[in-house]
């Protein structure tokens, strides 16, 4: 079983991909790191992130250790992560791994933007999520301030809204619900809620 999650920043797709994953046994990928990494290994390596064919570069050379670089889950590599992502020689050269890692068994769980689109298209799910820019900005405050960063909400809902609109409108596999995807929006449900909505989407679909 493939199951894709794709959605906009902070919508929830990774806690809920996680959870799924979890009551499945299935594998898990978060696909958002792998462009978190090239980013970071770019500006690591003094790179400028507008070079396709550099981004393309770094994006073949990367390997799974890669993804365990400390410090990609922040804001400053979702930023750097939505600049590579721009790139279709960095996209066409993480197609293969993300496809193999979907279909090795048992099945897996795959999140990020492009899953049900690009990536796995005969996904046998494929779920949309998605909550209002206002409410993904109120979750990522409340994150960051529960481990003592005070960021303003106005700077992260700028932030959101940016990132919204170089996803959705760059031309290679921009960020967009696929025909056959159900949508999940999450703008009135905790974590819980949500896993729940999911689960029954994909007992629906089974
Ligand atoms: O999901 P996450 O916030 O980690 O993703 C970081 C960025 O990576 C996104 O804003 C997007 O530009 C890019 N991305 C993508 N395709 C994916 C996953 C992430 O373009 N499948």
């Amino acid at each position: 079983m493939i199951i894709a999650i794709d959605g906009p920043a902070a919508a929830g797709k990774g806690t809920i991909a996680l959870k799924l994953a979890k009551h499945y046994g299935l594998n898990h990928l978060d696909t958002g790191l792998l462009y978190r990494a090239i980013g970071r290994l770019m500006t690591e390596q003094g790179l400028d992130l507008d070079d396709a064919a550099q981004a393309g570069e770094v994006a073949r050379k990367l390997t799974p250790k890669d993804l365990h670089h400390a410090d990609l889950r922040g804001r400053e590599a979702g930023e750097l992560a939505s600049r590579v992502a721009v790139h279709p020689e960095v996209r066409a050269a993480l197609v293969d791994f993300q496809r193999d890692f979907a279909r090795a068994e048992p099945g897996a769980v795959l999140d990020g933007r492009d899953i049900g689109t690009a990536i796995c298209p005969e996904a046998d799910v494929k779920i949309f999520v998605t909550a209002s820019p206002e409410v993904r900005a109120r979750r990522r405050t409340d994150e960051l301030n529960a481990k003592g960063r005070d960021v303003p909400y106005e700077r992260i809902l700028a932030e959101i809204l940016e990132r919204d609109e170089r996803d959705s409108h760059r031309s290679a596999a921009p960020l967009r619900q696929a025909d056959d995807a159900v949508r999940l929006d999450t703008t009135a449900l905790d974590a819980e809620a949500a896993f729940q909505a999911a689960l029954a989407i994909v007992e629906a679909g089974h």
